[in-house]
This record gives C-alpha cells, structure tokens and sequence, in this order.
C-alpha cells in the first residue's frame, strides 16, 4: 500500500541523500553535484534492491506459468500497476499501460488512437515548448492520414499564449498534446484549464507528464487529461520503463499498437480475438524489473510526499534563481510565473556545451544542448542552453557549487 507522508512534514534531505548511492561518490576530484535530473534521476537503493533481488531470486515469465516463481512474478507486475494507478488518480489499474517511456507512450497514442480516425484537414494542437517526442510522432500522423500539426505559441517568459491557444482551438482539433512542464524552460502549462476548453469542444487531451509526474502531485481524474505519459528513469525508477494513463473507454475503442503474444484471448489463423485492456496493449514479455522497479519508485516517492518534494524543490528554484540572476552576463531562457525547478540559462562570454565541459571538470553535471526541444531554442534564438535541473535530494550547498563553477567559466573566457 502506497502511503502518502503528512504534507506539512518537511524533508530531511541529509538522510534522504544517504539513499542514493550515487550521490556519494567523487568526479574529478570533487563532490559530485548531480544537477540533471531532467534527463534522468537517480536511484534509491530500494529501487536498486528491488532489481537485484528480481533478477537474483524471483526471474519468471509472467501471466505464462502456473509454477511458483511465475506466479509471484505475476502478483508482482499486477501490484506495481495497481500502485501506479493510485500514484496518478486513476479508477482503474487497466487504464495504466506499461510502455518504454513517455516517448512510446505518445506513439501508441498517435498510432493507436489517431491514425484509424483522423482525415485530411483534422488539426492536431501542440504548444512551441514541446520536446521532440511530443513533436514528431504527430508529425508522422499528420504524414500517414493527412491531418496537420497546429502550434500555440508562447511568449518571451516562455508561457503559453493564452489567446492564441483558443484562436488554435477548434471544430478541426481532433486532439491537443502537450507538457505538463517544459523540460527545456521549466514552465508549468495551466492542464486543467486546457483540458476544460478543450473539452468544451470535445477534444481529448493528451498531458506529457514526463517533467510533472516525479515533482508535482499529479491527479489524472482531477485533471481530466484523456491521456497521461510518464517516464520511469525520471521517477527514480528504471530506465526503459514507463505508463500510459487512458481513459478506459478510449482505450476499449483503440486498436491494438503493436501484436504478439498476451495481446490475444484467442489466435486461429483465420481470426485473432484481442485480449482486454491494458493487455491489449502490452505485446510480448513486457519489461517486468522495470515495472516492479518502478512499483518501488512510486512507493519511495509516495512515503516522501510529492507535496513536500515541491515545496522543497521550489525553495531549491527560488535560492537558485536568485543566484544565478546576480551573475553578470547570465540570461535565464524561460521566466514563467509557474515553473518547475529548472533553470535553463546562457552565457554572454561561452558556449553552453563549453559551460557544461567545465562544469564537468568541478564535478557538476548539468545539460548542455537543445534538450531534444529546438524549437525552443529557435523561439528564443540561442542554439543551445546550459540547464540545471533540481531533485528533492538537492542542496543549496550544490546550487553554491554550481555558482561556483558558473564564475570559473566566466574568468577562463573573459
Ligand atoms: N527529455 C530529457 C531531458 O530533458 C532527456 O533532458
């Protein structure tokens, strides 16, 4: 049973970092500050033991075998998707489909949900802060049925344009997808109000959660997204693991994404009969460490609080937006009024990737690079950011780091 932590609690980062073993360790010569948390997180040591003794003592096929380890394999799948449906709000456990990541969860939706019904003319809606896997399998969609991608634009702090969001809405919107937050601005997109107007209209909506899902308390039936996408290995969790939230009657009327076997409930040559949902939708021996990791995640999360763990990060935002504003030279790309703790920024004097190499050498690990977003990048003309993204095992200590490193970059190319 996931337990949700008292939200007034506050965290106790020095005891919670001790979970983490990679957090312990030098690079370079220093203290690891590990500052890219948008692209991956690190692991608790229960996640890590979770997979250990998977694979040491209880490896079997599920849903396959009536012999004991097949058996707990299967209870063990069964129970990291009902922990996973409580984890987003969801009615249902068969409304969570376990696929590789957020990046396959928007192709099945694209594939499965899009391709047998939209036509020539229909629109599909995203936003100009979406990553390249919100991006291109519509692009794809709009290729094989005909249909085309609108944008909604965003303005110079990196916040959706309202008015022009509701100008792109319309009787053509067969679907609107996009970020719950940017993962290269770091802003935080109003869903609920999206979705509302979206609604209003009868489109469904799709919420790449893949930024939201490990800082900020998500609530699919709150929200109302039709859909919702998360990545494990951002959550702590394994990485090539990661849900699919549908709607249960959206997903009983989509065809199958991929087939093979667990997907069927009868095979004849002449016929194929699908199974229910969510098998319908898992295709082959599924990734069951990853999920049973990722079940592991989800419970670590939970007994922190994932409203402790943003109050938290936001204090980290705060302190380290304060910090980095007062260095001369610094331009911070995305300014949003809601925003995740993700700092983007460039230099006047280097080259984010040069940024980054130094940084590096002082043992701080950023990301450097377009953030698999250039479009973003486009809207802002720069080619690339330099970007810190925060966790809740953080310190403000490493945001000094970080400081730190900023002012010797600065000194090597002044
Ligand atoms: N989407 C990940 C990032 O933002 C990889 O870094």
């Amino acid at each position: 049973m996931t337990m949700q932590r008292d939200t007034k609690e506050r965290l106790d980062v020095a005891k919670i970092r001790l979970d983490f073993p990679a957090l312990a360790q030098e690079v370079h010569g220093h203290a690891l500050v590990y500052l890219d948390n948008a692209a991956t997180a690190q692991k608790p040591q229960c996640v890590i033991d979770t997979l250990n003794r998977y694979y040491s003592l209880e490896n079997a096929n599920i849903h396959r075998g009536i012999h004991y380890l097949s058996q707990q394999a299967t209870d063990a799948y069964d129970e990291a998707r009902e922990k996973i449906a409580r984890f987003l709000g969801a009615r249902e456990a068969r409304e969570i489909i376990f696929v590789r990541g957020t990046t396959e969860a928007v192709n099945l939706v694209a594939q499965s949900y899009g391709r047998p019904s939209f036509r020539p003319g229909d629109e599909i809606l995203i936003t100009a802060m979406e990553h390249h896997s919100n991006i291109v399998p519509w692009q794809m969609l709009a290729e094989q049925t005909g249909a085309r991608v609108v944008i909604a634009p965003i303005d110079d702090r990196g916040e959706l344009i309202w008015s022009e969001f509701e100008k792109r809405l319309g009787k053509k919107t067969k679907i609107v997808s996009l970020a719950h937050i940017s993962n290269a601005l770091g802003t935080i997109n109003p869903v609920t109000k999206i979705i509302q107007a979206a609604h209003a209209l009868g489109v469904p909506v799709l919420v790449d959660g893949a930024q939201s899902a490990p800082h900020i308390r998500v609530n699919v039936q709150e929200m109302d997204c039709d859909f919702f996408a998360f990545s494990g290995h951002k959550l702590y969790g394994p990485t090539g693991i990661g849900a699919l939230y549908g709607k249960a009657a959206l997903l009983e009327a989509m065809p199958p994404y991929q087939s093979g076997g667990d997907m069927i409930s009868a095979v004849t040559f002449e016929k194929t009969v699908y199974n229910k949902i969510p098998f319908k939708f898992e295709a082959g021996t599924p990734h069951i460490a990853g999920v049973i990791g990722l079940g592991a995640a989800v419970d670590y999360v939970s007994r922190l609080g994932l409203e402790a763990i943003a109050q938290y990060e936001h204090e980290l935002l705060e302190y380290g937006t304060k910090k980095l504003e007062a260095i001369d030279g610094l331009r911070f790309i995305g300014t949003a009024r809601e925003k995740s703790a993700i700092l983007s920024f460039v230099l006047a004097s280097a080259h984010p990737h040069d940024i980054g190499t130094i940084l590096d050498q002082e043992g701080v690990a950023i990301r450097a690079g377009h953030h698999c977003a250039m479009p973003v990048m486009e809207r802002f003309g720069v080619p690339a950011t330099a970007r810190a993204s925060f966790a809740f095992y953080n310190t403000k200590e490493e945001i000094d780091a970080l400081v730190r490193g900023i002012y010797k970059v600065k000194e090597i190319f002044q």
